[in-house]
């Protein structure tokens, strides 16, 4: 059982959770993620590492409430645990060496960036990261990512930072010149934007993948993306890839596979009792 010792709203749907799990604290790395299960058959979420504290052996989990499981964790309250949580889980990060990173996060993508910016400046790397919400309470991780260099805030209204989607800022930060390499984690639509933006310019660009995931170990095949003419499961080849190597087509196609069945289990749960096609 894993204690959670603090939860944040960070957003209107974004929470915070700092959990007991001391093993994964001391070795995880950046890029990594944990499976976590909240009980006896529950689904497996997977969900990024965010930060972690070795002394208090603590991990930091950032979980935004869309599904049915979703909602579950979040509904929980320092004092509560966490049944299963299995991991570190991926490969970490490649981090450049050295000289100019962007790091790109949009919307809760931020706190899956935020460890790599983190990594990346501790290392000696310029970090520029260029961060996005559709208005200023959806902007999350500013503060943290203020300690690892300059940061960009852009909010889809205006309300905050400057006004347009991320991929304006990076755009003119690709015009300038010399970046290295991007790191842009987010919805897939502004992942593959990026990827197009930075590939006139021959700027590397890491993405990290969330398909779904069952077991998490290679095994289930549920992870599967297209990488250039090669099938590799996100679990373990990944979960970052090579932006300009992705097939987001087919990454869209099997994220929607379980829309429906997804949109039941949230309805079953906030009309309890009510009898839904698929309950028969
Ligand atoms: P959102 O839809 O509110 O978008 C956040 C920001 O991303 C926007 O403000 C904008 O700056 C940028 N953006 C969005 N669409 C864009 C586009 N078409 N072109 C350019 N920029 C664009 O984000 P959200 O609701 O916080 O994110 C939800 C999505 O992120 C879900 O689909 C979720 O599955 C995905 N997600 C991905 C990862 C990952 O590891 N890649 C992790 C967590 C969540
Ligand atoms: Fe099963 Fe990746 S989650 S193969």
């Amino acid at each position: 059982m894993h204690a959670i010792r603090s939860k944040t709203l960070l957003s209107p749907n974004v929470t915070r959770f700092v959990v007991e799990a001391p093993r994964i604290a001391e070795i995880r790395k950046p890029g990594q993620f944990v499976i976590v299960r909240l009980g006896p058959g529950a689904e497996r979420i997977p969900l990024t590492i965010a930060d972690a504290d070795p002394a208090a052996g603590t991990i930091t989990l950032v979980i935004q409430a869309v599904g049915k499981s979703t909602h579950d964790l979040v509904d929980l309250d320092p004092g509560d645990a966490i049944r299963d949580i299995a991991g570190p889980l991926g490969r970490p990060t490649e981090l450049l060496p050295a000289g100019h990173a962007v790091c790109v996060g949009g919307g809760v993508g931020t706190a899956v960036v935020f460890p790599i910016a983190q990594a990346l400046a501790a290392a000696g790397v310029r970090v520029t990261s260029v961060i996005g919400g559709r208005s200023k309470e959806w902007v999350i991780f500013a503060d943290e990512l203020r300690g690892t260099g300059d940061v960009v805030v852009c909010t889809d209204d205006g309300s905050a930072g400057r006004k347009g989607f991320v991929t304006q800022a990076l755009a003119e930060l690709c015009e300038g010149g010399g970046i290295d390499e991007v790191y842009a984690v987010g919805p897939v639509p502004m992942m593959r934007a990026c990827a197009e933006l930075t590939r006139p310019y021959g700027i590397k660009t890491t993405v990290s993948l969330n398909s779904i995931m069952v077991d998490g170990t290679g095994m289930c095949g549920g992870c599967r993306v297209g990488i250039g003419d090669t099938s590799q499961y996100a679990c373990v080849d990944g979960p970052e890839f090579d932006g300009h190597a992705v097939d987001f087509d087919l990454l869209i196609d099997r994220l929607t596979t379980y829309r429906e069945f997804e949109q039941d289990a949230l309805a079953r749960r906030s009309q309890p009792g009510q009898c839904l096609e698929g309950d028969r």
